[in-house]
């Protein structure tokens, strides 16, 4: 069953629960964010190191009634006035993304609007469309999040071509493992980006992996090497670890980033995803725009972690595009980015 195909939708409640943010947003035809609130879980998971999956569905349970009641207060705007609702519907956490599904559609139902089904990757995508409206494509987008590190080539909206990923651990799960190492605490990438700041990237040299595939990405062998070298040299500084670590990632991140803009003929690059907070990372791509004539588009870091305004901007775009979605539509923890 879906709900009727025609309607004009223009104010989007997003919402996200696809890992450990509960959030809810209500935007304005992919452009106007009249809220954006995010309850995040991390002091839950803190202690365990790492998301603990049953805990987070639970506590998407209790906490987006709330936030969704607080997105519409702060939107300023009662639930008749919603045209359509959006939740992440993969990949994800499945009890997580069930939680934000369910509620989406039974809220689409009741309301009498079109539920629409997002894809959290594609919705990173969105992220800096909300900031920079005028983006100009194609542009090359470096999504770089706890489970993904994809380098996308943009050419429209929901025109996608993938241009490489990780063949291995994500960017944000190489630092939350070395941070978890170097007991630095969760979540690792905010914590080694603030130690890095003290710690010199030059004191160690650590590998700069180079897949086969030009594009491609691997970052395993990279966290190896901080192990074996810290229990090889007990008295190494933290600092230094952190900051050549950081280093490393960047580097390869940055080098592929760029070499893609050039060799396809990009306008510019563009961030996305939990990493794309990074400090260092956001520094290097900048630099780098600045030195071959490309716009960097960098979202603010609150828009590049999770959040449910970059959900109800992508919601906006598939639905001029593939209208509502139906009210069967289940939760796909394994969802791929719709490419061509
Ligand atoms: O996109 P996101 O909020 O959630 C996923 O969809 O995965 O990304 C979370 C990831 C975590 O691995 C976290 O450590 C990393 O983003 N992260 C960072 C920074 N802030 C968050 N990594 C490096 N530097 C940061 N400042
Ligand atoms: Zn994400």
């Amino acid at each position: 069953m879906t709900s009727d195909p025609s309607p004009s939708v223009s104010r989007i409640l997003g919402i996200e629960t696809s890992c450990d943010e509960t959030a809810a947003a209500v935007v304005v035809d992919a452009r106007q964010v009249l809220s954006s609130v995010v309850s995040s879980q991390i002091d839950l998971h803190a202690q365990f190191g790492g998301v603990v999956p049953e805990i987070a569905s639970r506590a998407h349970v209790e906490w987006l009634t709330p936030v969704v009641a607080q997105a519409l207060v702060e939107a300023g705007i009662g639930d008749d006035h919603v045209d359509a609702v959006a939740a992440t519907v993969g990949p994800g956490l499945v009890g997580a993304l069930l939680v934000g599904v369910s509620a989406a559609k039974a809220l689409a139902l009741v309301w009498g609007v079109p539920f629409i089904a997002v894809n959290h990757l594609e919705a990173h995508l969105y992220a800096a469309f909300l900031e920079e409206p005028d983006l100009e494509l194609p542009l090359v987008v470096l999504l770089v999040s706890g489970g993904h590190t994809l380098l996308v080539l943009m050419e429209a909206p929901g025109r996608y071509r993938l241009l490489g990923s990780t063949i291995d651990d994500a960017a944000g799960e190489a630092f939350d493992k070395v941070a978890r190492f170097l007991g630095l605490g969760y979540p690792g990438g905010p914590a080694i980006d603030a130690v890095a700041l003290h710690g010199d990237p030059s004191a160690i040299a650590f590998p700069r992996a180079l897949p086969d595939e030009p594009y491609d990405f691997s970052f395993s062998g990279l966290k190896t090497a901080v192990v074996n070298y810290v229990r090889k040299h007990p008295d190494v500084a933290t600092e230094d670890v952190a900051a050549s670590f950081q280093e490393a990632v960047v580097d390869v991140l940055v080098t592929k980033a760029r070499r893609a803009a050039r060799e396809l003929g990009a306008k510019g690059l563009c961030l996305g995803g939990g990493v794309a907070a990074n400090s260092q990372l956001r520094e290097r791509l900048l630099d780098a725009c600045v030195a071959d004539g490309l716009h960097a588009f960098l979202p603010s870091r609150s828009m590049c972690t999770d959040n449910a305004a970059m959900v109800a901007a992508a919601g906006w775009w598939r639905y001029q595009s593939d209208g509502p979605s139906p009210l069967d539509t289940g939760a796909y923890p394994n969802l791929a980015l719709p490419t061509i």
